[in-house]
């Protein structure tokens, strides 16, 4: 099953509640939240108050993507906040399968997210541990990007891996997503799709995310 998680950076951050109950109303099921500290990336978005705040205003799963050095000291307040899923990136952790394990803890979905440039043999023995592996397909740090094709091997590869093994994790993919692009990733085997500004740009949001779920391959 997709599953669409449409990204809040794209958002009118003036009305926030109601640009996350607008997209759930659409037809998404996750809320994809993206942190980011100014020192992993560039720019500096929301953090836990912001969270604690949009829980309010809906039930849907809330998918918090923390683009931060040391996502460790951010778990629990995310969680507090009413966080569903954290995710982390590898580049940011020195001791990944800790933090995993703080994650599930804290009674959420455990995620890793892998830049571009990052191979998967880096989440190799942390994989039957994940509930999610977040395949970034732009570099992270700004909306809008142009997806990078190279890294639909990657998808493929992770897909085979999951399904050898049999283990029960989605692959997310986060970057440059719209309806031509989903296609590709989706026959790779992603199955969780962020989008931000090929939703919140649509002029029509509902058919912007149905065109998009509607891109899944047989
Ligand atoms: C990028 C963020 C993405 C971003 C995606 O660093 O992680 O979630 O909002 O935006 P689009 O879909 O516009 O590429
Ligand atoms: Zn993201």
């Amino acid at each position: 099953m997709i599953k669409i998680a449409p990204s809040i950076l794209s958002a009118d951050f003036s009305k926030l509640g109601a640009e996350v109950q607008r997209v759930v109303a659409a037809g998404a099921e996750y809320i994809h939240i993206d942190v980011m500290d100014g020192t992993f990336v560039p720019n500096i978005t929301i953090g836990a108050p912001v969270v604690k705040s949009l829980r309010k205003v809906t039930d849907a799963v809330f998918d918090v993507h923390l683009m931060v050095e040391h996502p460790e000291t951010q778990i629990k307040a995310f969680a507090e906040a009413g966080a569903d899923i954290i995710c982390f990136h590898i580049e940011t952790a020195k001791h990944p399968h800790r933090i995993v394990q703080e994650i599930h803890d804290a009674g959420c979905r455990a995620a890793i997210a892998l830049n571009p440039g990052t191979s998967l043999a880096m989440i190799e023995e942390l994989l039957q541990d994940l509930d999610m592996v977040l395949i970034m397909t732009v570099n992270p740090g700004f909306g809008g990007q142009k997806f990078i094709a190279s890294t639909l091997d990657k998808i493929h590869m992770l897909s085979h891996t999951i399904h050898d093994m049999g283990y029960d994790c989605d692959i997310e993919v986060d970057g440059g997503i719209n309806e031509e692009t989903a296609a590709l990733v989706t026959s790779a085997g992603a199955n969780v799709l962020v989008a931000g500004s090929a939703v919140y740009g649509a002029p029509d949001v509902q058919k912007a995310i149905a065109a998009i779920r509607a891109a899944e391959q047989p």
